[in-house]
């Protein structure tokens, strides 16, 4: 089973970024970490990253028949893109939503995402490690999906 990781503008630039708010930790580290926990527990995983919200919807259309479950934070996106909502409606994919920072203690323009309520659930807060939770939350939601499938198939014989 496939996991794909879609990561929205400017998270590129963790590690130089704002390191209150959102650490000092690189991208690349935050997805080596997540590589090792997909791997462990026999799920295959793919990163992606983009400024552009085109080039988001755009991947997102693509996981269709090709990913079992999204992880995404759509970063500013989160908070403005219908077409990401849309697109992520449309390839009807176990979702998490995750984002680094608590986006509900912070500007009143961040407190709405419009994705939350088309995730399976959100993970917020916990700085890099909100990654690390988001994996497991994942893990969790496919191997459910894979053990109610086995139980299908042995009933049908
Ligand atoms: C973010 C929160 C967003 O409001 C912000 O625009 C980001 C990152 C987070 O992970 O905390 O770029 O999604």
């Amino acid at each position: 089973m496939k996991i794909v990781v879609i990561q929205g503008p400017n998270l590129n630039m963790l590690g130089i970024r704002e390191q209150n708010i959102y650490g000092a930790m690189k991208l690349e580290d935050i997805h080596n970490q997540m590589k090792a926990v997909a791997e462990q527990n026999g799920f295959d995983i793919e990163f992606f990253q983009s400024n552009l919200e085109g080039e988001i919807v755009d991947k997102i259309q693509e996981c269709l028949g090709d990913a079992d479950g999204i992880i995404i934070n759509p970063a500013a996106y989160t908070h403005t893109s219908i077409a990401i909502r849309d697109a992520l409606r449309a390839v009807q994919l176990p979702t998490i939503e995750v984002h680094i920072s608590n986006i509900a203690a912070r500007e009143e323009f961040r407190k709405k995402s419009l994705i939350s309520d088309i995730c399976a659930g959100t993970i917020a807060g916990f700085g890099p490690f909100s990654y690390h939770l988001g994996m497991i939350g994942m893990i969790q939601i496919l191997n459910e999906i894979k053990m109610m499938k086995e139980a299908q198939a042995k009933q049908n014989g």
